[in-house]
């Protein structure tokens, strides 16, 4: 089993989760880092390889029986030429190339993101549709999983949000947001490998919740023990930002016309599909907190 994207939010989860169901692992890394180490101690093998570079994925990808790929740009997008057209679409056009070529593939997961299919306006959107129409057109069996906004974990919350008592809001503070729990990503990952069905599937993933950011600022506020605002960020701004940089700075131009469509936009997942089909139960924001920092303190405040 390859696992790619294995030092990210997501994909060191799904690693976790084939280590400690026995499966072996291949990691692809970017590089000998500590997180490399950190993989190696949870029992996975690591490939030095980088998605730009196809012969590099080479010895990770020779007889592997399934691909789990959850490496792509997020966050900062475009540093040093890592953009989602590079990763995202060409990356991953090239590793089902190589998955096809290596014959034993048997089956391929693809990490997309919500809204690959119909959002117009940020390359990151059309990278993501790019990359599921070529796999869909390679022959082999594949699920697409099509996750909303991971979840933050008590950590990262308290990272992000919590110590400056600020929750951005795209648009407007009562928008419903599109959040699943990376956890429950990994599992879907790992379970589309053994869930029987047609060839060819794709599930928009999200954990059906109805939260605003008005709701989540309160969830922090309660967890955190001290106040959470939000704070509105207007989409116009974003979007205008994205259109004049876009000759100077195209990176900044993307990150901005990425952030603008997911104000814009009012995401669906199907919880109720996905529950059925892979045997799970998608977990709530306030569960997913608790379970992230299972103290009696949050237990008691969340
Ligand atoms: N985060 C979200 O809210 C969200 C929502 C929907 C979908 N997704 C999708 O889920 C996937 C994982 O997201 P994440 O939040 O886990 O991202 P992340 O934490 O930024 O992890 C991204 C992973 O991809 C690797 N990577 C980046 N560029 C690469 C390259 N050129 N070659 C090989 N590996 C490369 C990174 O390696 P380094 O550690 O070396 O940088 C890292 O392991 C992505 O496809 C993303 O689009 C994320």
């Amino acid at each position: 089993m390859l696992v790619t994207g294995a030092t990210g939010y997501l994909g060191r989860r799904v690693v976790t989760r084939l280590t400690e169901r026995g499966i072996p692992v291949r990691a692809l890394v970017r590089r000998e880092d500590e997180r490399a180490a950190r993989l190696r101690e949870m029992g996975a093998r690591t490939f030095v390889g980088d998605l730009r570079q196809p012969a590099s994925l080479h010895p990770a990808v020779d007889g592997v029986q399934a691909i789990i790929h959850a490496a792509g740009v997020s966050g900062h997008m475009g540093r040093g030429g890592n953009t989602p057209r590079a990763v995202d679409e060409q990356g991953t056009c090239a590793l089902i190339d190589l998955a096809v070529r290596a014959g034993s593939v048997t089956h391929f997961v693809l990490i997309s993101l919500i809204g690959a299919n119909f959002v117009d306006q940020s390359v990151h959107f059309l990278a993501k549709r790019r990359a599921e129409q070529y796999l869909r057109s390679s022959g082999l069996r594949h699920t697409i999983l099509r996750p909303g906004t991971l979840m933050a974990d008590w950590a990262t919350a308290w990272e992000r949000y919590g110590r400056r008592g600020l929750y951005p809001a795209i648009g407007s503070p009562e928008k419903r947001l599109a959040l699943v729990s990376p956890d429950d990503v990994a599992e879907l990952a790992v379970r589309a490998l053994w869930t029987p069905g047609p060839t060819s599937r794709t599930y928009d993933v999200t954990s059906g919740e109805r939260l605003t950011p008005r709701d989540v600022a309160a969830l922090y506020t309660a967890a955190f023990g001290r106040p959470v605002h939000v704070r509105t960020v207007p989409v116009w701004p974003l979007k205008a930002g994205g259109w004049l940089l876009r000759p100077v700075a195209p990176n900044v131009a993307e990150v901005l016309r990425f952030l603008a469509a997911l104000g814009q936009h009012e995401f669906e997942g199907e919880p109720e599909r996905v529950e059925r089909d892979f045997g799970v139960q998608l977990t709530p924001y306030r569960e997913y907190l608790i379970q992230s920092r299972p103290t009696a303190r949050v237990k008691e405040n969340v």
